[in-house]
């Protein structure tokens, strides 16, 4: 089975921020399941490089906008590698592949029947690089603003060249309704639907009065409009306009677009508007998630009020961030992060339940079992029952991920945790020893959690759960999802590997 994710592009205007962490972090976690379930899985993440907003951005800087960009979506790039994501490509707008798709994907819409020139005039915000009708605009402080993002918006009049979105309304309501999952979280879809039964008008596509972007073949005054540009990066990462490539073939149509609320419009309408003028089938899934937020603000560059996810992973390390924001954000949902919450999220779902379960046991085995996986013998009702609870939910935790309920997943672990710590104290293994046999298993199904909770903290905290599962000498390459439903994975009679404690606890200063 294929499957292929993918986060937005970002801008690089400015450094990346944890808004943009958040959305890498939980595409990834995603992906890593997907791949441990044995699918074979292409993510893809990049850099959106084209538009006023970056010129502008290079300006400022007094830099040509492409040296602006290099330098910027670098620090993109770096910060995929220091988030450990599992990313297959990273694409920028500003490479030949994607011009060339851009371009040919703009000649398949003209060739439909659906663009035409005209004369734009309305408003128009740079930093979210979108147009508004008057209905959404309002004053704010003597300034024009968009109501439905708060940006500063413009007034333009220019000739511009049009896409006949007013003609795909009907066409998307029934797409929306033939795939009721493809926007997801459900809230929101009714937006959406609102939005485009509401009426749709037809969309500026080019831009004529700045030049950093991809110009409209056979008209070279124009740009082509920074989201057509850019969400054909989903494509252009396939090898298109090369439809029979095998990348395309194995991969489109894309199995989720992972984004943040804010640019749901541009992936749950237009997106699917273009694509089916082009001929190319829409994407199966677009999930907006919620704002990470300081206070009760969006964290962005604008406000001023951004967590620097570098500062943080220093601070307190790369799975706890990681952690933190999966369990702490209830996915879908907006979310406001915290020192104070990180740290108190660390003590006591890390340190003192993952990690103390792990330690406990590790080192319990290595002073009463020879540091050897014991050998087992006959289960209890209470072996099987906190074994059972993994091998009976195979596809209820499948279906958590297929349907994005990343919280519910997180909880169903934290749940296993807590069971397994449970399970130690009442089985009180220190007082077996003169029952070796009772010893051993009680040893042996606590190894096994450990695996199998290993095993579906992973995709959310790689590096520590390879290193818890190399406590039991395993190596994450040889496992998979399906053998959490294993009870005698554990060969006895193998060595144990301490690695000592997982997670330091935060001593408040
Ligand atoms: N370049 C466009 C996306 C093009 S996709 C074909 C863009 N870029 S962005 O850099 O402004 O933001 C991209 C994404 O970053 C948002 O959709 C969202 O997923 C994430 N976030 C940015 N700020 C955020 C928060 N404060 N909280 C959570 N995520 C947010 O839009």
């Amino acid at each position: 089975m294929n499957y292929f994710i993918t986060t937005p592009i970002y801008y690089p205007s400015a450094k990346p921020h944890m808004g943009h962490a958040y959305s890498s972090i939980v595409t990834d976690v995603f992906a890593r399941f997907k791949r441990l379930d044995d699918h074979e899985v292409f993510f893809l993440t990049g850099t959106d490089e084209h538009g006023l907003k970056i010129q502008k951005a290079a300006n400022k800087e007094k830099k040509d906008p492409k040296i602006f960009c290099d330098e910027i979506s670098k620090t993109f790039k770096d910060l995929s590698k220091i988030l450990n994501l599992s990313n297959d490509d990273f694409i920028r707008t500003t490479e030949e592949r994607h011009h060339k798709s851009v371009q040919f994907l703009w000649k398949k819409l003209e060739n439909s029947g659906d663009i035409y020139l005209s004369k734009y005039k309305g408003w128009y915000s740079v930093s979210d690089e979108a147009f508004y009708n008057d209905d959404e605009v309002i004053e704010k402080d003597g300034k024009k603003i968009s109501l439905p993002s708060g940006s500063p918006v413009e007034w333009v009049e220019e000739e511009s060249y049009f896409f006949k979105l007013s003609a795909w309304q009907e066409k998307l309501l029934d797409f929306y309704k033939k795939n009721p999952n493809f926007i997801l979280p459900k809230s929101r879809k009714n937006e959406v639907v609102s939005f485009v039964k509401s009426g749709l008008k037809d969309l500026s596509v080019s831009r004529k009065s700045f030049s950093w972007g991809i110009k409209v073949p056979n008209n070279k005054d124009h740009i082509i409009y920074v989201w057509l540009d850019a969400l054909t990066n989903y494509i252009s990462a396939l090898d298109y306009p090369n439809e029979d490539s095998e990348k395309f073939k194995k991969f489109w149509p894309a199995d989720l677009h992972v984004i943040g609320k804010d640019i749901l419009r541009f992936h749950a309408v237009y997106w699917p508007a273009f694509l089916l003028s082009a001929g190319i089938k829409p994407p199966k899934k677009v999930y907006g998630h919620g704002w990470i937020l300081s206070g009760e603000e969006k964290m962005s560059k604008s406000k001023g009020n951004i967590l620097d996810p570098i500062q943080i992973i220093k601070d307190y390390g790369l799975d706890q961030l990681r952690y933190y924001l999966i369990k702490e954000v209830s996915f879908g949902n907006d979310g406001n992060i915290s020192k104070k919450s990180i740290e108190n999220c660390i003590n006591s779902d890390l340190a003192n339940n993952y990690g103390n379960f792990c330690q406990r046991t590790i080192s319990f085995s290595e002073k009463n079992c020879k540091n050897k996986i014991p050998k087992y013998s006959e289960f209890s009702k209470n072996d099987l029952k906190v074994l059972n609870a993994f091998s009976d939910s195979l596809e209820k935790i499948r279906s958590m991920i297929d349907n994005q309920l990343l919280t519910d997943y997180i909880k169903f672990i934290v749940d296993r945790i807590f069971d397994a710590n449970k399970y130690f104290n009442d089985e009180e293994p220190w007082s077996k020893k003169d029952d070796v046999k009772r010893l051993n298993t009680i040893v042996y199904v606590s190894l096994e959690i450990i695996r199998k909770i290993s095993i579906l903290l992973f995709p959310i905290i790689p590096n520590t759960a390879e290193k818890a599962l190399l406590n039991l000498n395993l190596k994450i390459k040889d496992l998979n999802f399906k053998s959490i439903g294993e009870h005698f994975f554990l060969k006895p009679g193998s060595n144990l590997n301490n690695q000592g404690i997982l997670f330091k606890k935060i001593v408040n200063k």
